[in-house]
């Protein structure tokens, strides 16, 4: 590796530090280009530009990895919990039993909403989007827990533990409340004794006499739903969530900016998104073909949904965890969903096509995830919420990276100026 690099400007060479990760990964320093020369980096959309260190999460998107805090995403599906990985990516390492236990017995104690909280329910409209909903709900975490949020890091990072507990418990708690306010259901509360995922599908979906009881693959598949939506390094929404807590920025309040970001269509709106795809493809009797032929015109709006990634150049390993999961799933719940054979066709189509053959357009988490929350009874405009609930551990330790970086600074980017140049007022009657 070399170990510096620079910038020529005409004759002159501005040598810059070279930077490398624990995984090889390279990068130039270029904090100091602009005060040195004068040129800032033009990267739009920041595909290429490193923001931050990072210990949480390492993605390799031209070989398809992806591990949290080291451990290969597919040994923690197969082996691990959504409770135990959320452990895992916020404090770095694997629970001891006793730190599982207690993590856990936090997370119970704070699964209920406040009933003052609960009175913000009443203010939506019943058919309010869900993602809206839950963005200002959570936000309002920070005026009901105001002595967790007090925006001050100092303070924040001493009452971190708990307040993460909230952030992910409640945010849970809200998810299911938003589902029952909008079918008219009475909430249903959480219940101390049952675990995370099984506390959850309770809230959702038992009834005040006929309580619900999730079948162990169930729980088993929202485990591992929750558990691969975890972090996913820098997308849109950890970034979101890093830029505003970069401004000390209480935790509640950032996680409520990066439910924002979340709920883009490009971005985790693309699940709900993929299951309109496959149920119009189902309803027309087409096999895809002109969903495809449409992709491919290169328009945005016509984008085959649920393929293709910011930085996957390869199968999103998630998309192969959650497709096999999706299909296993079914099976054991003896459902038949006609779904999964138009995905699987749409998939197996693609890989035969060059435009997504030589653009490395592959099938992202988003492809299958909504097959399986449908399974489980979860309704599609229901499904960005999950992946918030998913994401949370990944915002809660992003957000934790930016407050405990003592030497971080606020996130301000710079632009390239395209737009008039000087100009002088003209009063409104001298205007054609
Ligand atoms: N269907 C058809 N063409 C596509 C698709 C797609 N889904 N995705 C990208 N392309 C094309 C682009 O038009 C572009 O073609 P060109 O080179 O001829 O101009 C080429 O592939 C490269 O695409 P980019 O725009 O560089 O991809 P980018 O990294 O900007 O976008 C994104 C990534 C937003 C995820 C995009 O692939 C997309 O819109 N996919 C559909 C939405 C989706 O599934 N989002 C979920 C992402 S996963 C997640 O957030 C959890």
């Amino acid at each position: 590796m070399p170990h510096t690099a620079s910038v020529k400007l005409d004759d002159k060479e501005f040598p810059l530090p070279v930077m490398q990760g624990s995984e090889g990964e390279l990068a130039i320093d270029t904090r100091k280009l602009r005060t040195e020369t004068g040129y800032i980096c033009y990267d739009q959309g920041y595909g290429n530009t490193g923001s931050c260190e990072s210990k949480v999460t390492f993605l390799d998107g031209d070989n398809g990895i992806l591990r949290y805090r080291g451990y290969p995403i597919e040994q923690l599906a197969e082996k691990s919990d959504f409770v135990e990985t959320a452990y895992l990516v916020i404090y770095g390492e694997l629970p001891t039993p006793a730190q599982r236990k207690a993590f856990g017995l936090l997370l119970r104690q704070n699964a209920a909403v406040e009933t003052q909280m609960q009175r913000i329910f009443e203010g939506f409209p019943v058919e309010a989007p869900p993602m809206a909903m839950l963005t200002s709900i959570v936000a309002s975490m920070a005026s009901h827990h105001s002595e967790l949020a007090t925006n001050n890091f100092e303070k924040d990072l001493q009452n971190f533990d708990l307040a993460a507990a909230m952030a992910i418990s409640k945010t849970r708690t809200i998810a299911a409340m938003i589902y029952r306010y909008q079918k008219g259901k009475p909430y249903i509360y959480p219940k101390q004794d049952l675990p995370f995922c099984e506390n959850f599908l309770h809230m959702m979906f038992s009834e005040p006499y006929k309580e619900y009881i999730a079948e162990p693959e169930v729980a088993r598949a929202l485990n591992l739903l929750l558990l691969l939506h975890a972090d996913h390094e820098q997308n849109c929404s950890t970034s979101t969530v890093r830029t505003v807590g970069s401004s000390a920025a209480n935790l509640f309040t950032s996680i409520a900016a990066g439910i924002c970001a979340l709920s883009g269509p490009l971005h985790g709106g693309a699940n709900g998104a993929v299951l309109q795809m496959l149920q119009t493809i189902h309803d027309e009797g087409d096999d895809g073909t002109r969903f495809i032929a449409a992709a491919k015109s290169g328009s945005k709006s016509n984008r085959l949904m649920g393929f293709g990634h910011a930085v996957y150049r390869n199968f999103d390993p998630r998309a192969r965890i959650i497709g096999k999961a999706a299909e296993d799933v079914l099976k054991k719940l003896g459902i038949k969903d006609p779904l999964l054979d138009i995905a699987r066709n749409l998939e197996q189509a693609t890989l035969k096509d060059d435009y997504f053959v030589s653009r490395k357009l592959y099938p992202n988490v988003d492809f299958y995830s909504g097959i399986i929350m449908r399974a489980l009874g979860i309704p599609t405009n229901m499904f960005t919420v999950l992946f918030a609930v998913g994401r949370s551990p990944g915002w809660i330790a992003n957000w934790h990276e930016v407050a405990s970086n003592a030497k971080g600074r606020i996130y301000r980017p710079r632009q390239i100026y395209v737009g008039h140049t000087k100009r002088d007022y003209v009063p409104i009657d001298q205007r054609a």
